[in-house]
Formats: structure tokens, C-alpha cells, sequence
């Protein structure tokens, strides 16, 4: 029997997280943690339910950033690891087809319906993209992309090359040359853009991650049409969309568009082992993949590791038995259907947006802030900060804001969420707003409430 004791280990690092913890890692990360209230231990979870040390259960409605679908711990999941561990299919032998890849590419092309497809395996949402634009560019030898505004497709060279935020490319520069920015919905820009044909692809995600921002109805259509007509590669990055999170087995299909490539990643991973995926017409991979010195000109090691496919089938086969995207679409429904309602009288709600379980409420940052003298284009932050600090320090629901110009306050829990957990997320909302709203205003008791939390974080950060 071996030494190798996995609970002394979590017994001697597990507790709540300190200085000395982080300095192994980030520490600002830490600092983040202490302001937003999260600097705390989770020692357990299942389904969309996470507890802390004391046994207090919370509603998770992050979701492990929208991608625990299939929730934690999920029995068919854990035993299908498991089964994988017992069975033991010899790993990463390389110079084969891994009959458990063959396996996951067969059923995930039939649960997106695209059955012409081929696949191409990848570790996560970001090497999916660096795969499609990689395949895209050997596919229509032309050298640039596109993409929308505001868009967010992973923080690797080429996915960051077609991020829509200056703050999360300053210091990495310069990207990818060629990659252009599109001011998001307009479609006559997109025209000027792919006039030329010098555009491999265009990336899109469905509905944009950063603040739940939906396209207008028929414009994907017409972005299509577009590509179509200037032999651009439509890509859709449904890393975070895909796999019933809209209520769809893939967003775009709710569109009506029919994308050339597919990223996929997130759900397909359970939350447990990394994974992705991108889907494309065999006749572009083919172009890519086109000699016998060319079939490995893109690869990765562990990309068909006998784990992770186990967890993608075991995913999808969970998605299936439990009608967990129709159970999206409903749940979602229902969830959005109790914030809108709230919107009604609440006047601290802008606007409720998204589909299935992928919703975005908008703040109102006149509603809930007191103007905070030097804050200015940070109190919409504060505010949505404010209200997650509350919704979790308080009812012990995870949320997190997701856009740095807008209040926005982002839902995206596993999809076998309970019905009274998601009737709870509305009551906690109305019950925060309701109180933040009076007084001073959100703003102001959120700078409070982390000043209260972390004074020299606070303090440090405002002297930048
Ligand atoms: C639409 C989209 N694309 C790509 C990514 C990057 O995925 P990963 O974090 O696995 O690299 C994300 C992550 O949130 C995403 O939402």
C-alpha cells in the first residue's frame, strides 16, 4: 500500500486561506479574494450546492465560471472516473486512435447535430480557439481574424489577440498582427472588415460571456451571410454557450446559423478534467491535416487522455438521461421570469438578459450609488461588487460581476440547480437590492463593506 495520504494533505493546507498560502501562488489574487468576501473555504459541494467548514450551504451560481453543467460530485460521472482508473486504457500511447476519443468524437457530433463533422480534441477553451484560428488560417491561406467588441475568447496569445478589453491586453503586447475589431451587432462594418478576403475566420460567441450581452434578433444571420459571401470562416466560440447552457445543445442553432468551426469546452469537462473540443467541416480539417508529415502539424500531448474522455462521455451521456437542456431552458426560464418580475418594482434593475441558464442582470448604477468623489467609471464595478459581496456575506448565493463598464451581475449555476434554489436566487436579489438601494447607496456600502473587509487592500489599490 502506498504513503500517499491525499486527506492529511488537504488537513495540513486546507484551512482558511492566509498570506503565507497565497505568496506560493498570487497574492493579489488573495487581495481580491478578501475584498469581494471569497476569501473563504469551501470544503465540500454537490449538485449546485457548495458548503463551508461550518456545514453552511451556499448556492453556486458561478458554477465553476459556467461550466459544472452537470453539477459536483455527479454519481454517473465520479463512477465513470472511476471505472477509467480501474480499467486503466494504456495512456497517451500516441501513435494510435484512442477508442475512448473515436467513442467521445462520435457521440458529441450527434449530440450537437453535426454529423458530417470531424473533431479535434483540445486541454480548454482557450487551446480551442488557438486550434479554430490555427485551422482556420491553414484552411483558407489568409492571415487575419475578426471579431466583435467587448468579445472574450481565452487569454492565450492568439484567443487574447481577439479580446475586446484594452485591460486585459495591456502588457502582453503586440498579439497576433492581423486581427480586427468589429463594434459589436454592426453589420456594416463587419462588411468593410471581411471586404478585402483577407479574413481567415470571424469569432463569435453566441452571447458574450462579458456582461451577457445578446446579439440583436437576425443579426448572426446576416453576419452568416457575410462570411458566406466573402469566404470568411464563421466560427462560433461556445466554449461557455455550448452544451445546453442557452437551453440548446448549441446556442447557435437557436440563431438559426450554422457555424463552419465549433469550440466547445467548459461543461464537456464536468468540472473535473480539462477538455475541449472544436468541430469542424471535414473538408476545411482536411485541408489542414493534408499530408502524413502534416497530420501532427497541430497537436497537443495530453489532449485524448483517457480521463478526459471518459468525463466528456460521461458528460453527455448525463446531458441526455437527465434532459438537462431542456431543463436548462425551463429552469432558466422560470429564473428569469422571477427577475424580471423584480425588475418591475425594483428600480435598482436595468435589465435582465440572456437564455436558458446564462442570465445577466444589469444594475442600475443611478438607482443603487452614491457618486463616489474619484470613483467615477468605477462605480458601476463597485456596485455590482457590492451586491455579490452582499448576496454571498449575507443569503450565501455565489455570484460574480462580470463587466468592468457596467453593473452587471452574471448567473450561470450548474443546470440541476432545484427549482427552490433558483426561486431563492430571486428572493435574495430583491431582499439585496431592496436594502443597498436605501441610504447611502450601493457604492458607498460597498467601498465600506470592503473597507471593512481589507483596509490595506483598499488602500493599496486606490493609491495605483
Ligand atoms: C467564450 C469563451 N471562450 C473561451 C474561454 C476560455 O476558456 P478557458 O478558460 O478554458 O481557457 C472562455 C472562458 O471563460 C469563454 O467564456
Amino acid at each position: 500500500m502506498t504513503g500517499f495520504d491525499l486527506q492529511s494533505i488537504l488537513d495540513a493546507y486546507g484551512g482558511p486561506p492566509m498570506a503565507g498560502d497565497a505568496a506560493h501562488l498570487n497574492p493579489r489574487f488573495l487581495d481580491l479574494l478578501r475584498l469581494t468576501g471569497f476569501d473563504r473555504r469551501f470544503v465540500g459541494g454537490e449538485g449546485a450546492v457548495l458548503f463551508d467548514e461550518r456545514g453552511d450551504r451556499y448556492i453556486d451560481a458561478i458554477g465553476g465560471y459556467a461550466c459544472l453543467s452537470v453539477g459536483r460530485r455527479h454519481p454517473v460521472v465520479h463512477d465513470a472516473l472511476e471505472q477509467a482508473l480501474r480499467i486503466a486504457p494504456p495512456t497517451l500511447v500516441q501513435f494510435e486512435v484512442p477508442p475512448l476519443a473515436v467513442a467521445l468524437a462520435d457521440r458529441l457530433k450527434r449530440f450537437v447535430n453535426r454529423p458530417e463533422d470531424r473533431v479535434f480534441f483540445v486541454n480548454s477553451g482557450t487551446e480551442a480557439v488557438e486550434a479554430a484560428m490555427k485551422i482556420a488560417r491553414a484552411a483558407t491561406g489568409r492571415a487575419g481574424f475578426a471579431h466583435w467588441s467587448n468579445a472574450f475568447h481565452g487569454l492565450t496569445f492568439g484567443a487574447l489577440s481577439l479580446n475586446g478589453a484594452t485591460w486585459l491586453r495591456r502588457g502582453f503586447e503586440p498579439l497576433v498582427p492581423g486581427c480586427h475589431e468589429v463594434p459589436f451587432g454592426d453589420l456594416d462594418a463587419l462588411r468593410r472588415t471581411l471586404a478585402d478576403e483577407s479574413i481567415a475566420a470571424f469569432f463569435f460567441e453566441p452571447i458574450q460571456g462579458k456582461g451577457v450581452i445578446e446579439h440583436a434578433a437576425g443579426v448572426l444571420r446576416d453576419v452568416a451571410e457575410i462570411c458566406r459571401a466573402t469566404g470568411t470562416l464563421l466560427v462560433a466560440d461556445e466554449v461557455q454557450t455550448g452544451l445546453g447552457r442557452t437551453g440548446s445543445a448549441l446556442a447557435s442553432d437557436q440563431d438559426g446559423v450554422q457555424p463552419d468551426l465549433v469550440c466547445l469546452s467548459k461543461a464537456l469537462s464536468a468540472g473535473m478534467v480539462p477538455v475541449g473540443a472544436v468541430l469542424g467541416r471535414a473538408g476545411i480539417f482536411d485541408r489542414v491535416f493534408d499530408s502524413i508529415e502534416r497530420s501532427v502539424v497541430h497537436s497537443s500531448t495530453f489532449r485524448e487522455n483517457p480521463l478526459a474522455m471518459t468525463a466528456g462521455l460521461a458528460v453527455l451521456q448525463v446531458l441526455d438521461d437527465e434532459r438537462l437542456v431542456e431543463r436548462s431552458a425551463t429552469l432558466g426560464g422560470r429564473l428569469a421570469d422571477g427577475l424580471r418580475a423584480l425588475a418591475a418594482r425594483e428600480p435598482g434593475i436595468r435589465a435582465v438578459r440572456g437564455r436558458g441558464l446564462m442570465i445577466g442582470v444589469e444594475l442600475d448604477p443611478r438607482a443603487m450609488a452614491f457618486d463616489l468623489p474619484g470613483f467615477g467609471s468605477r462605480t458601476p464595478t463597485l456596485v455590482a461588487q457590492a451586491v455579490c459581496l452582499r448576496l454571498l456575506a449575507e443569503h450565501r448565493v455565489l455570484v460574480q460581476s462580470t463587466a468592468k463598464s457596467s453593473a452587471v451581475v452574471k448567473i450561470v449555476p450548474p443546470l440541476v440547480l432545484e427549482d427552490a434554489d433558483a426561486d431563492r436566487i430571486v428572493e435574495v436579489f430583491a431582499a439585496t437590492l431592496a436594502d443597498l438601494r436605501r441610504g447611502r447607496g450601493a457604492g458607498l456600502r460597498g467601498l465600506l463593506d470592503m473597507l471593512h473587509r481589507a483596509p490595506d487592500v483598499v488602500l493599496r489599490e486606490s493609491l495605483r
